[in-house]
């Protein structure tokens, strides 16, 4: 018998119409973000639930005896919106996407590092709105990144790929801090320095991008504190997830010119922007974009499917998260 799947949004066309042909699935074709109950429900109804950052799987989802659910095959390598402890207790099978989607979230880290230091997106702002009076020699002075030291909390896949770019493309100087030891031929290529506390990290960067995942273990990682530990000059990048960040303590520095600036690609909730961080001209926001090109979207989908055939043919799903 087919697997009965739920795709809880719209997901590029190559990805659904193969789910079509090899599952009973069932897609959302006008891609409503799905309320609870109709989550509730899908763990009710489905073999397999394909849910996706926007969808939030907590611990009270799970509680109830008719979950049917045995596979959840998450769009996206951050799976902190899933409790997953939880579904390990009822034996569901959880799934993500690495690897595919390194690149992109790198050069989104990239992007925002330059707009932020070269106050790409203010720039922009006061040109459409018709404020700009032709050049002059003081006009949106901003800061050169060249050769200055990039602080990567998170030397994981996407943290090494921004690390490579800033370093080969930008001559910057690598240094990081991560929770396990690492030293590695990449590492050493790179000439990165692994700091012993993210305070030491924190003092020392000229730019600090954030890799590490989100959830419980890094609630708020970069609180009041660890910001005023950051030089005036710094600025802060985030395409991990917007907890990482007390976004309120954010706010307060960007507001007094306690740091530089930031780059932000992700936040606490992301239905709902702050409208103070939106009144700020030192931040760039863009709409959680990391992943967002076509070969990456499609690649993720494609990784999806394939767990989701391993685990229907009994095989072990190449990207199972426990
Ligand atoms: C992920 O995969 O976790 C990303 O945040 C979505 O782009």
């Amino acid at each position: 018998m087919d697997l009965r799947v739920i795709v809880t949004r719209r997901w590029p066309e190559p990805v659904e119409r193969l789910l079509v042909e090899r599952f009973d699935a069932r897609l959302n074709l006008d891609d409503q973000p799905m309320a609870r109950q109709e989550l509730t429900a899908a763990l009710h109804d489905f073999d397999a639930v394909l849910p996706t950052v926007s969808d939030q799987l907590p611990e009270s989802i799970f509680a109830d005896g008719l979950i049917r659910t045995r596979f959840i095959g998450n769009f996206g390598v951050g799976f902190n919106h899933i409790a997953i402890d939880a579904a390990r207790e009822r034996a569901i099978v959880v799934t993500n996407t690495p690897g595919v989607l390194t690149d992109c979230t790198a050069d989104l880290a990239i992007t925002l590092m330059l707009m932020a230091a070269r106050r790409a997106g203010e720039g922009e702002r006061q040109l459409r709105a018709g404020a700009w009076k032709g050049w002059s020699p003081t006009h949106m002075i901003g800061r050169k990144v060249t050769g200055r030291t990039l602080g990567i909390v998170g030397m994981g896949r996407i943290g090494r790929a921004t690390a490579c770019r800033a370093h080969f493309g930008f001559g910057m100087a690598i240094i990081f801090y991560n929770r396990s030891r690492l030293d590695d031929a990449e590492l050493r290529l790179l000439g990165a320095r692994q700091c012993d506390t993210l305070d030491e990290l924190l003092a020392t960067s000229d730019v600090v991008s954030l890799h590490c995942p989100g959830g419980a273990e890094n609630l708020g990682l970069i609180d009041g504190a660890r910001i005023a530990a950051m030089r005036p000059h710094t600025f802060l990048v985030n395409t991990a997830r917007g907890d990482v960040v007390d976004e309120d303590a954010l706010v307060e520095a960007l507001e007094n010119g306690r740091i530089a600036g930031a780059g932000l690609d992700v936040f606490v909730d992301e239905t709902t922007i702050s409208e103070r961080l939106k009144a700020l001209q030192n931040v760039v926001l863009l709409p959680h974009l990391g992943s967002a090109t076509e070969e990456t979207r499609v690649a993720m989908g494609m990784k999806v499917v394939e767990n989701l055939t391993a685990f229907r043919d009994g095989r072990e799903p190449p990207d199972r998260i426990f």
